[in-house]
């Protein structure tokens, strides 16, 4: 596999997509192809069963809910993700098998480690080169959020110490991986942050 397979991580409301676009502008600016993709949702079957796991009305078992996860997952980056690392692109991702760990896991209190072997079994084993984290207090988070959204989905209708436990299970999976983990304050101002990424990043295009 000759690409590079960047995720991006963090809570509801703490930026990723913002860095995500902007990273990817700079990316093609240098003259990589670059696929800019998410979980859930990746794909045209992701699309229906995101419906299902965000926003479909009643309980949903936690590991109903691992597994709906892991079938998204599996099916993107069967069909999609391994395809364009193959063909050397750099993939930029929304969200990846660390969101699972950390919401499933830390907020479900599932177990971390077979929650990510599940993931891993899904994917045949595929991590990224880099994660990064754009860490953020939960109450922030919610705050950016209430001030663009009317509707919340399943996950972010949670309680703060299910937000809480999901910021400490993330910054426990990155100091577990230090290599592979860039993690950033997200409270800092975009262009900044933007360039922490970059700067990591450039690293690994060499
Ligand atoms: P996201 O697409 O980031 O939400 P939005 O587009 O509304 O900002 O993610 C949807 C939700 O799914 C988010 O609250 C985190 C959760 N999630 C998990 O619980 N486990 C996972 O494995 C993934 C990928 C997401």
């Amino acid at each position: 596999m000759t690409g590079l397979f960047i995720t991006l991580e963090g809570g509801d409301g703490s930026g990723k997509s913002t860095q995500s676009q902007a990273l990817a502008a700079w990316l093609r600016d240098a003259g990589r192809t670059v696929l800019e993709t998410r979980e859930p949702g990746g794909t045209d079957l992701g699309v229906e069963l995101r419906e299902i796991i965000l926003h479909r009305r009643g309980y949903i078992a936690p590991r109903a809910e691992a597994l709906l996860y892991a079938a998204d997952r599996a099916h993107h980056i069967a069909t999609l993700v391994r395809p364009a690392l193959e063909r050397g692109e750099v993939v930029l991702q929304d969200r990846y098998l660390d969101s699972s760990v950390a919401y499933q896991g830390a907020g479900r209190v599932l177990a971390p480690t077979e929650v990510r072997d599940l993931s891993l079994w899904a994917t045949e084993g595929l991590l990224p080169h880099l994660t990064v984290l754009l860490d953020l207090d939960p109450e922030l988070g919610r705050a950016r959020l209430d001030a663009s959204r009317t509707r919340y989905d399943r996950l972010e209708a949670e309680q703060a110490e299910f937000h809480e436990r999901v910021r400490q299970g993330y910054l426990a999976l990155a100091a577990d991986e230090p290599d592979r983990w860039l993690v950033l304050d997200a409270s800092l101002p975009v262009d900044e942050l933007q360039s922490s990424i970059r700067d990591r990043v450039s690293h690994l295009l060499d």
